[in-house]
C-alpha cells in the first residue's frame, strides 16, 4: 500500500513553546526514547521564563536537539511556518507537531508514523473512537467538541478532528499546500492547514490518541486565539459555500440539455 509514498528516513519533531521551563526537559527525553532516530527542534518565542536556554543546554548534549530562536510571540502558527521552513531546507522527509506540555504523548509517535507511511497528513485524533481527553474540564471540552463541529458544518471537510496539534506532515505535503500564503497566526493555523491539505486531494488519516491535559504550566489559548478562529473559520466556511454555488449555477446548462 505504501509503495507510493518516500519512506520516513529523517523526521523532525517541531515543539513549540512559549513559557515551558518545566515541561521542556521531560517532552525532549521522552520523545528521544520514545523514536531515537528523529530530530527535535524546540521553536521558542523568545519565553520570559527561560525555556530557550534550558533548550540551549539540551542541544548543547544531544546532537539531535535544535533550537530555533524567535524574537517575539507570535503565535503557534507562525512558529510552525519557521519550522517547516527550517526542515525543508534541510532535506527532512516529514515534520511532527507535537505540543510542549505532555499532552501529545510521544510514545503514541511511532503508531503515527507508520500511519504516515500511506498517508500525506496523520492527525492524532481526540475525537474519533478509541481517542479520548483526560482532566480537561468541561467547558475546555465543549470549546473543542463545538469548534470541531462548526468547521465540519461550514467547510464540509471528512476530518473530526481539526484543531488538533499533534500531527505528522510528509515533506511533500507542506511542498504543496502553499505555505507562503498561510495568515493564520494562532490555534486556527490547525485548522488552516487541514483545510488546504483536503482541498489539495491529499490523503488525511485520523488516528486515535488519548491527549492529557498539562500538569505544569499554563495554556496559552486566549480570545484573541479564539476570536481569530472564530472569525477565520467563518470566512473560510463562507467562501467554500458559495464556491459551492457558483460550481452548482455552472452546471446548470447541462441540465437545461437533458
Ligand atoms: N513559540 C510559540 N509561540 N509557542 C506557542 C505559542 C506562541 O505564540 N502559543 C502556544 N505555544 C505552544 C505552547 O507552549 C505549547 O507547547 C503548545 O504551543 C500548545 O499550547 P497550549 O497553550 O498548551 O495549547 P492548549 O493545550 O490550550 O491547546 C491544545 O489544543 C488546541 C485545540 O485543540 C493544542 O493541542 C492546540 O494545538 C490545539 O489547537
Ligand atoms: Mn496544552
Amino acid at each position: 500500500m505504501s509503495a507510493t509514498r518516500a519512506p520516513l528516513d529523517r523526521v523532525a519533531v517541531l515543539i513549540p513553546t512559549y513559557n515551558e521551563r518545566d515541561n521542556i526537559v521531560p517532552i525532549v527525553a521522552r520523545v528521544r526514547a520514545a523514536v531515537p532516530s528523529v530530530d527535535v527542534v524546540v521553536l521558542d518565542d523568545n519565553s520570559p521564563d527561560g525555556t530557550g536556554a534550558v533548550a540551549d543546554e539540551l542541544a548543547a548534549a544531544d546532537p539531535q536537539v535544535y533550537v530555533l530562536h524567535r524574537t517575539e510571540k507570535a503565535g503557534l502558527g507562525a512558529a510552525y511556518l519557521h519550522g517547516f521552513r527550517w526542515a525543508l531546507e534541510r532535506g527532512y522527509d516529514a515534520v511532527v507537531e507535537m505540543d510542549a506540555d505532555g499532552s501529545h504523548q510521544p510514545e503514541h509517535l511511532p503508531g503515527l508514523l507508520a500511519a504516515a507511511q500511506d498517508a500525506d497528513l496523520v492527525i492524532g485524533s481526540r475525537w474519533i473512537p478509541g481517542g479520548a481527553v483526560v482532566n480537561w474540564p468541561a467547558h475546555r471540552k465543549a470549546l473543542s467538541v463545538g469548534a470541531n463541529f462548526y468547521t465540519r458544518v461550514l467547510l464540509g471537510m471528512p476530518v473530526h478532528d481539526a484543531t488538533a496539534g499533534y500531527r505528522v506532515y510528509r515533506a511533500a505535503t507542506l511542498e504543496a499546500i502553499g505555505l507562503g500564503e498561510v495568515a493564520s497566526q494562532g490555534y486556527c493555523f490547525q485548522v488552516d492547514l487541514t483545510q488546504r491539505t483536503v482541498r489539495s486531494g491529499l490523503k488525511v488519516v485520523e488516528v486515535p490518541i488519548t491527549f492529557v491535559e498539562r500538569e505544569r504550566g499554563e495554556s496559552k489559548m486566549s480570545g484573541d486565539v479564539m476570536s481569530e478562529a472564530l472569525k477565520r473559520i467563518t470566512t473560510w466556511g463562507i467562501g467554500h459555500r458559495v464556491g459551492q454555488v457558483r460550481d452548482a449555477v455552472r452546471r446548470e446548462p447541462r441540465w437545461h440539455q437533458l
